[in-house]
């Protein structure tokens, strides 16, 4: 599958970044340099140099380098946050020089950088590791966020599993989402797209190539590593901001630790030189990893790896890494796999809920004030009827209903007729925190007071009453039933304890079935659910 890349792998983002797959070469620095870069771009990846504090001419160099080997695009990365301004100003001086049209940033967010690559029309990727900066990236203008999560190799700045980051990152802001951390292959790369994400970016995984920089001792170390032998420590940060994290393959700097991984200053550690790169001393404790340049005691030195050294299992050309990567991604999403099961593997149920909360309740909003007229008619036409074949009518009955809220279906007309009728109609009211809901009476005359969410409530002297039918209106359901809500819980708390037990009727739309609701312990089934196409009964 070299040339013709499934529609499924080609999301937005490639269009953006003019590559054929939306998997990225991290820019790992000293590891990302033209070979391995130029390698990624012609197998249609998209390549970053990794540039952190190199010298402008260092820079120079990769990029004609680069440029010789491929005409493919590129990003060039660098650490602002992390780098001496004057430093960082002559590596942006160099870069404008030689019309480098993307750049990739990582750490904290500075707007004024991306400001000023942004001003001569660069592309602006910023790897981040909270919503927090990417909503800063957002703000400074950037076009793409890198959602690195902490099953990353080398520096880590979140605290958060990728996906779970990455899902709340794309609640949060409007930029294309790229995943990042522990990702190496292709059955990943098919979970993130599923979760809305639109690409990953791999470093570890490049790093164990033919073409990589790093020292062939990395390397090994890289394949014969699983996850558990990384550590996440803060003991590598020579030259960095004191508390700046690495995930690296544990040696015998934290082995000596004894657990102590987090506390250590950068201005207190010793610096005693124990490798060389032409010339230039390597201290321990620093955050240089062994290059193929590199002599001296490797073992000590920090050898960056995430939770993906565990799929890891040989020193391959880059070209085969990616395109194994992007065969697998396309077998797994055509092998039928769904969307929500993909979803569901990585962000668990609770973030699932959350996810499919927004998308339903996006739908609804969109539904115009003559269809939500129309659509509640319907309903409302159809509960009079079930009410008066079930039910005969419910008169005398206690019947719990809602007061509409976030587009829910307006059944206000039919609760006066129904009171009219003789039904007895009851509200339900948040009165404790946590707590199963209060029914109170209502009557077209009750004076009604704001209660939790700003919702109009019978007041409190309103009568408490128990219901033996109640409405529940619904965010989304499925066929066995069930029903997805605010997320609040209180329904579910309510009915469990309401003895005996109500009729209980959920009301929503048609459009907001889904497959499943994948149903918790506590989740209780209604006994029927009405749109308006209908009933469902479970
Ligand atoms: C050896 C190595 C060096 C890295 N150096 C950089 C860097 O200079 N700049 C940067 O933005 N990210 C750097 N990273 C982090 C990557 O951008 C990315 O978040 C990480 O590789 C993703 O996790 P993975 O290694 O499991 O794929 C580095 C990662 C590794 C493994």
């Amino acid at each position: 599958m070299n040339s013709e890349s499934p529609n499924s792998l080609h999301t937005p983002l490639c269009s953006i970044l003019k590559c054929r797959v939306p998997i990225l070469l991290a820019g790992m620095g000293g590891v990302a340099r033209w070979e391995l870069a130029s390698a990624v771009a012609d197998a249609g990846g998209y390549p970053t140099l990794g540039m952190v504090r190199e010298s402008p001419a260092l820079i120079a160099s990769e990029v004609t380098a680069l440029r010789v080997a491929t005409d493919q695009p590129f990003a060039v990365n660098l650490i602002p946050g992390a780098t001496d301004p004057a430093l960082l100003d002559a590596q942006l001086q160099q870069c404008f020089e030689l019309d480098v049209t993307a750049f990739s940033f990582f750490w904290d967010v500075m707007p004024e950088v991306v400001a000023r690559v942004r001003e001569r029309g660069a592309t602006v990727l910023h790897q981040v590791g909270s919503v927090e900066q990417a909503l800063k990236a957002q703000n400074a203008g950037v076009d793409v966020i890198i959602a690195q999560g902490i099953e990353a190799g080398g520096h880590v700045h979140g605290r958060k599993g990728s996906f779970v980051l990455a899902n709340e990152i794309m609640q949060e802001t409007q930029l294309p989402v790229v995943i990042a951390g522990g990702i190496s292959t292709g059955k990943e790369l098919a979970e993130a797209i599923a979760l809305g994400a639109q690409g990953v970016q791999c470093g570890t995984a490049f790093l164990a190539t033919d073409e990589s920089f790093a020292h062939q001792y990395h390397k090994q170390r890289v394949v014969d590593a699983v996850a558990e032998e990384t550590v996440l420590t803060d003991v590598f940060v020579l030259n960095w901001p004191k508390g700046a994290a690495v995930r690296v393959i544990g040696n015998s700097v934290t082995k000596a630790l004894d657990g102590d991984l987090f506390g250590h200053d950068p201005d207190t550690l010793p610096r005693e030189a124990i490798a060389w790169d032409d010339g230039v001393a390597r201290f321990r404790f620093s955050t240089d990893s062994p290059l193929r340049t590199t002599t001296g005691d490797l073992e000590a030195m920090s050898s960056f790896a995430g939770y993906s050294v565990g799929a890891i299992h040989a020193i391959v050309p880059a070209k085969k890494r990616l395109e194994e990567i992007e065969r697998d991604a396309a077998d797994y999403l055509s092998a039928g796999m769904t969307t929500d099961t993909l979803r569901l593997t990585k962000t668990g149920v609770p973030a699932w809920r959350k996810l499919k909360r927004t998308e339903l309740r996006a739908t609804r909003k969109s539904l115009s004030v003559e269809a939500h007229a129309a659509t509640s008619n319907r309903i409302a036409s159809a509960l009079e009827a079930l009410l008066s074949e079930r039910f005969n009518g419910a008169v005398g009955r206690v019947l719990s209903m809602y007061w509409p809220i976030k587009g829910e279906p307006d059944l206000r007309d039919l609760m006066s007729k129904l009171h009219d009728s003789g039904v007895i109609i009851a509200l339900p009211l948040v009165e404790t925190k946590a707590a199963p809901l209060v029914f109170r009476h209502w009557t077209p005359l009750t004076k009604m007071t704001r209660g939790d969410w700003n919702i109009p409530v019978p007041p409190p002297e309103a009568e408490v009453l128990i219901p033996e039918i109640v409405l529940a209106p619904l965010v989304g359901w499925d066929r066995s039933g069930y029903r997805l809500g605010y997320g609040g819980g209180y329904f579910d708390k309510t009915l469990a304890v309401l003895d005996p037990a109500p009729f209980k009727i959920g009301i929503g739309y048609a459009s907001a079935r889904l497959e499943t609701i994948f149903p918790q312990p506590h989740d209780i089934p209604m006994d029927t659910i009405l749109t308006e196409a209908g009933v469902f009964t479970g």
